[in-house]
């Protein structure tokens, strides 16, 4: 059975109790999810391989995919890490706490299993009251995927992990819905030259205006080369229903969803704001506008999660620009999708 406790995140202080009720499972080796600000993270004492083993096993996660170790204080990356690039310092200066991960050579002080054998380790400061105080309270670093089944989209809301996990996990924080709605963004800091391994909730705009150049890993853009990131490789973000991306104008997104309910499909439809304007008000998700990537990144877990397979029997989702917050929407979307359909 899983316990579940409700706080309101602006008022954290009047509840101490919940949290260092979650704090002492933590350091009883159990898992509990909790907020941030990007997406619900499955949380477990990264210095107990024990510990880290039910991360795994809850989540059903491969067990060569590393886990991302998040600390409350850029003080306490130093205690996990060899060497602190400068890359790495003025990065944390600018983006910590926030949605940016970043991987470094690891020290060993975590277990070998949160790191699945790699000698780099992920860090990240998470910019969430809930977060940050469960992480001060429970006194250790926590490894904390993403709190969804393996495969799934992300949770964005405590009743997504709870469709997942209920009875897999000791403890489940509700603190509302997050903020950002897709991952941290993951860089790798080992080189001289930091490379994105995988796009989320800082733009590279944003880091290249911190730091100056920084290089994409090549396996984002081709589905040939062998990412560097583990997790990059595996099924990602799948709804129940298939989902097929259509890259074109709104006339030819509505000319196929016309041809395919003429064979008789159940079209499921998730599109921006000017899209959605123009179709039946039937089963179609708006997620925001595409003037406005920020607000479709926070909706886009949840309407994968929003359609059911009894009722539709594909999703058409609008392909968005790859500008902005764009580049991690498209990235989670093509993972998502089984099929494109292309105008040109
Ligand atoms: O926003 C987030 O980052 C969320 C919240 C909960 O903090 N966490 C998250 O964790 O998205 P997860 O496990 O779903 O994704 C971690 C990603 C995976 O793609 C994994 O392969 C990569 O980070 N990763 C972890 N450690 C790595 C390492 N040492 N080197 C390269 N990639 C690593
Ligand atoms: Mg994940």
């Amino acid at each position: 059975k899983t316990n579940v406790w409700k706080i309101n995140p602006m008022r954290v202080d009047a509840h101490m109790d919940e949290i260092n009720q979650a704090a002492y499972l933590l350091q009883q080796q159990e898992v509990v999810a909790f907020p941030t600000e990007t997406v619900y993270g499955l949380g477990a004492d990264a210095t107990s391989e024990q510990a880290v083993h039910r991360i795994f096993e809850a989540k059903g996660r491969p067990s060569d995919n590393p886990l991302i170790v998040h600390v409350a204080e850029s003080s306490q990356v130093e205690n996990l890490v060899t060497d602190i690039p400068e890359s790495a310092k003025k990065m944390m200066a600018s983006f910590m706490p926030g949605p940016l991960t970043i991987v470094l050579e690891s020290n060993g002080t975590c277990a070998k299993n949160v790191t699945a054998g790699l000698s780099t380790v992920a860090v990240r400061i998470p910019d969430h009251p809930v977060a940050l105080a469960l992480l001060k309270a429970s006194e250790v670093p926590l490894a904390a995927p993403s709190a969804n089944r393996s495969g799934r989209p992300s949770p964005t809301t405590a009743d997504h992990v709870y469709q997942d996990l209920n009875g897999r996990i000791a403890g489940l924080i509700d603190g509302g819905p997050t903020g950002v709605g897709l991952e941290s963004t993951v860089v790798d800091c080992t080189s001289d030259m930091p490379v994105i391994l995988r796009p989320g909730g800082i733009t590279r705009q944003q880091i290249e205006d911190a730091i100056g150049a920084v290089m994409v890993d090549p396996a984002l853009a081709s589905t040939e080369e062998k990412p560097k990131s583990p997790g990059m490789k595996y099924t990602h973000y799948a709804p129940e229903a298939p989902l097929w991306l259509v890259d074109g104008s709104d006339e030819f997104f509505i000319d196929q969803l016309r041809n395919l309910e003429r064979d008789g499909k159940r079209i499921g439809i998730i599109a921006s704001n000017e899209l959605a304007d123009q179709l039946p008000q039937r089963r179609v998700i708006a997620c925001g506008s595409r003037n406005n990537l920020k607000e479709v990144a926070v909706h886009l877990y949840s309407a994968l999660r929003e359609f059911k397979k009894a009722d539709v029997d594909i999703i058409l989702g609008e392909a968005f620009s790859e500008e902005g917050y764009g580049e991690a929407i498209m990235n989670r979307l093509q993972k998502a999708a089984v099929k494109k359909l292309n105008q040109f």
